[in-house]
């Protein structure tokens, strides 16, 4: 993760909450040394558990001197159960780390399998669950391990990862665990309440359409997905949401003023009414550059082989925002099929923007994940996911209330 300072503002959410680890058998087990060091750095309180699996890849030892803490190994120990029992432990976290997650491991959350402390745990925890998975690419593609992660998915689990890349087995693909920092970032963004206290904040949000003819448009494959859930996330941690929405089939999150519009006129219309009453202007929103420049009355019938469409440009509305002398801090999205980060950049800069979530619009459009690379200043970047949209939504809010408290230095 480069950053530029932001590494203890992303996580400073984390100070003095109780974060339980628990590791299962993976040669990823190592990464936990370092996820122990960061999540303490940031002021958690570390306790461990290991499976008898995870002993053979990192010792106790190693974890017991990284946490400050004796490391919790056996269900039936009787030293443990004088001193902090399974019930007492399952009680005690803010937060419960799965990491690594092994594919056997999450088949025996699935099942609700007690036979050793972690899943005892699990089982007994009222506690959030993160779930870091790690196992060979094969294994996650497994119809099998996908029909376990979306049970737990829908028990209310947060799936954090994993990556993409050459694994430990000399296979290439999905299923490396994310790296430290990564999930320290996805545990710090689960405690976001309050963060935005106060602050207002206007989101646009899913496609624009551009009439051809009455029945007839342009457009583009935008669902709503991540916009909502900014909007769903930035209210539960304190801001007051003004939603500029496009056409979508989503549910209004609880609480957030929803304005729906259709084309790109129409949003920049909304969006300038909302503006100065905005702290954050956030632009998710994939607004088609291009609309009809005759826009015909009537149905057009296919009488010729072909039809010639004269398009003109659409209003940048982010970048009309930002270029006002008043303006709220301004985040922007960018969704590339290559050069992603680089081609991010350039929008950040030529946008005139404070943030930017560079995205793969191969990957992100109408999906429930996002992997992202958020932007910022001339060198700042921190990679996000992937992960479910709420989750990352999350970070990002994160990231967006370190940038506030960045431009607000003596506040
Ligand atoms: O809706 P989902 O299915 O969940 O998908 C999410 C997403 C892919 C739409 C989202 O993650 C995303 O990347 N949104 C930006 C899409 C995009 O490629 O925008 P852009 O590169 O055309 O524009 C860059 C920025 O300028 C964006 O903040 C956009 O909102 C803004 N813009 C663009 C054009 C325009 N005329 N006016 C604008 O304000």
């Amino acid at each position: 993760m480069k950053d530029d300072g932001n590494e203890s503002a992303t996580l400073a959410t984390l100070a003095n909450k109780r974060i339980l680890l628990g590791m299962t058998g993976g040669i990823a087990a190592y990464k936990c040394a370092e996820l122990t060091r960061l999540l303490s750095k940031a002021g958690a309180d570390v306790r461990v558990v290991m499976t008898p699996a995870a002993t053979e890849f990192i010792t106790p030892l190693t974890m017991q001197a990284l946490s400050g803490h004796r490391v919790h190994l056996d269900l039936l120990d009787v030293d443990a159960e004088a001193g902090m029992g399974h019930i007492e432990l399952a009680r005690w976290p803010d937060l419960i780390v799965v990491a690594p997650a092994s594919a056997d491991f999450l088949a025996r959350m699935v099942s609700g399998q007690a036979g050793d402390l972690l899943t005892t745990l699990l089982l007994a925890s009222q506690a959030p669950v993160m779930l870091a998975p790690a196992m060979n690419q094969a294994m996650w593609l497994h119809q099998a391990t996908q029909d376990n992660l979306s049970k737990l998915r829908d028990r209310g689990c947060h799936i954090a990862g994993p990556a993409e890349g050459s694994q430990a087995c000399g296979d290439t693909g999905p299923g490396r665990m994310l790296e430290p920092a990564e999930i320290a970032a996805a545990c710090a963004s689960l405690f976001v309440a309050g963060m935005l206290s106060g602050l207002r904040l206007t989101i646009t949000a899913g496609p624009t359409r551009e009439a051809i003819d009455p029945v007839r448009f342009i457009s583009n494959h935008s669902s709503g997905k991540m916009g909502y859930a900014l909007a769903a996330e930035a209210v539960q941690a304190g801001a007051r949401v003004t939603l500029i929405s496009g056409p979508v089939n989503l549910p209004v999150p609880d609480r957030v003023h929803c304005i729906n519009v259709t084309t790109a006129q129409e949003m920049l219309d909304a969006c300038l009414s909302s503006v100065d009453d905005s702290d954050v202007f956030v632009g998710v929103a994939a607004v088609a550059d291009y609309r009809v420049s005759d826009t015909r009355d009537h149905k057009i019938k296919k009488t010729a082989d072909t039809l010639q469409l004269t398009l003109v440009r659409n209003p940048d509305i982010i970048g009309t925002l930002a270029a006002r002398k008043q303006r709220p801090l301004m985040v922007g999205f960018a969704a590339e099929t290559q050069h992603i980060e680089q081609y991010g950049r350039d929008k950040l800069l030529r946008k005139n923007l404070d943030l930017l979530f560079a995205n793969d619009a191969t990957a992100t459009f109408n999906s429930d994940d996002i992997c992202a690379t958020a932007l910022w200043g001339d060198a700042g970047s921190q990679k996000l996911g992937p992960a479910n949209k709420n989750l990352v939504a999350r970070q990002m809010l994160t990231l967006i209330a370190a940038r506030i408290r960045a431009s607000q230095p003596d506040a």
